[in-house]
């Protein structure tokens, strides 16, 4: 194990370096406060490991992104988004049997309790359905016990129900009746199905949508530590049971900087339509930081080259709209937004690329999927994600500690809280 130096107020400390399987190395400095009476500061945790962690390796730098070390074009383009959930929860791809074992019971537990239904009743129409995902989320706590027997089968019932969950949203918001799952299709199918289909009528999930669906899935599912996911690893470290941890990473997931960006992007690109499609007027204004607006769906803390999901995705909005026939304008737009800003100073010199939100977006437009429902999707692809990381945690040989970091303290210091007498407001 190699060793970093610190020298400060006259000594000098030895900090160990850990170094993980691909060769990313950081100083471990676990035990500078009590040796030295110094903490690091580091807002947004842009420079801090929060944990070490084999389910997901990023290099930003290279564009390169493995999930349990198989890069994700490979993934992408071979697996089902079932086979992934596996993966990334429980490390290792799954035998055929395991899989088939796995899928069974994912599809058995989709149905949801018949007394969850009336929760949708209460929801005025308009309410956001991520607002109803974290609430619903919650609520699964309230029907099924946290107890170690019963952990594996959570995991499932919310992976399970998520889908059928999310549906439900989405039916509760146009007034329509709920679709019941029906176990015999594929998970993207089935969660299409439960969106589209009218009782009155037959409903074929379109095979491209479908595969379409599972891509976007995969990409999605894992991404390291993001704001979400430190905020499932975060509350899990209080021992909080994993519904409750599910639902604050769906709050976390929520804003318009992370999961967001997507349902960002399409307001941003409609809004720019509708003023003429003039992007050269509203890229000055980005670029001039004017009113904090920025390009939604360019930029990440950690892709510093490209966004191979952004990558992958290009291709397949591409290959969406030739095989259905369709056109979109906004797809258009994207594109030669995308074209401008990559020639530009201002974005060439902050490494700004397009992420995975640019265009999934038009992609979910595409099939029918409301924009308000974009982030619910994210939701469900980043879902194993989320409960590989917690379960990892969990299971530290290491053992884990409650997330508590330190601040500088910047206030008032001390000073007389002055008695002004007993007089009562
Ligand atoms: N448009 C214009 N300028 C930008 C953008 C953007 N999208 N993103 C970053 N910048 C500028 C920023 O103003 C700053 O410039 P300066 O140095 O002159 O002050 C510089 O680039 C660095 O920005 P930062 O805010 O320090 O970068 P960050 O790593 O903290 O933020 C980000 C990363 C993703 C929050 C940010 O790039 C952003 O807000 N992008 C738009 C929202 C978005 O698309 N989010 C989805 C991320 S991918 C899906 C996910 O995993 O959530």
């Amino acid at each position: 194990m190699s060793q970093a130096r610190l020298i400060y107020g006259g000594k000098e400390y030895e900090l160990s370096v850990v170094e993980g399987s691909e060769g990313e190395k950081g100083v471990d400095i676990q035990n500078l406060r009590r040796d030295s009476g110094l903490v690091t500061l580091d807002p947004g945790y842009g420079n801090t490991a929060s944990c070490e962690s084999a389910i997901t390796f990023i290099d930003g730098e290279k564009g390169i992104l493995h999930y349990r070390g198989y890069p994700i074009d490979q993934v992408a383009t071979r697996a089902r988004f079932t086979e992934v959930c596996y993966l990334l929860i429980y490390g290792e791809r799954p035998t055929p049997e395991q899989l088939a074992d796995f899928r069974a019971r994912m599809t058995k537990h989709t149905l949801l309790h018949e007394d969850m239904k009336k929760f949708y009743e209460g929801y005025p129409p308009g309410a956001h359905p991520m607002a109803i995902m974290a609430a619903m989320v919650a609520s699964l706590s309230t029907f099924y016990p946290d107890t170690e027997e019963e952990l594996e089968r959570n995991i499932i019932r919310v992976l399970a129900k998520s889908k059928t969950l999310a549906a439900f949203a989405f039916k509760k918001s146009i007034g329509h009746p709920f679709i019941y799952p029906r176990n015999d299709l594929s998970w993207p199918a089935n969660f299409l199905r439960m969106m589209f289909a009218v009782p009155a009528e037959d409903y074929e999930v379109p095979k491209v949508y479908e595969e379409a669906m599972n891509m976007l899935l995969i990409l999605h599912a894992d991404h390291e530590q993001n704001c979400s996911t430190s905020t499932m690893r975060m509350v899990g470290s209080s021992e909080a049971n994993l519904f409750a941890s599910i639902s604050a990473a769906i709050c976390g997931l929520w804003g318009p900087r992370h999961g967001g960006a997507n349902q960002a992007v399409i307001e941003m690109l409609e809004q720019i339509q509708a003023a003429g499609g003039d992007y050269e007027t509203f890229l000055d204004k980005v670029k001039k930081g004017e009113d904090g607006v920025r390009l939604m769906g360019f930029g990440h803390r950690v892709y510093k080259n490209f966004d191979p999901r952004a990558k992958l995705l290009k291709e397949q909005a591409d290959a969406i709209f030739e095989k259905m026939g369709i056109h979109d304008p906004l797809l258009d737009l994207a594109k030669r937004i995308e074209e401008r800003a990559l020639s530009d100073e201002y974005f060439i010199k902050r490494k700004l690329y397009p992420n995975v939100d640019f265009y999934s977006g038009i992609i979910y437009r595409a099939m029918g999927i409301p924009t308000e429902m974009f982030t619910v999707m994210f939701v469900l692809g980043r879902l194993p994600g989320w409960i590989a990381h917690w379960m990892e945690q969990r299971n530290d040989p290491k053992g884990y500690r409650i997330h508590r970091p330190r601040q500088i303290y910047t206030g008032a210091t001390l000073r007389e809280f002055e008695d002004r007498g007993t007089l009562l407001l």
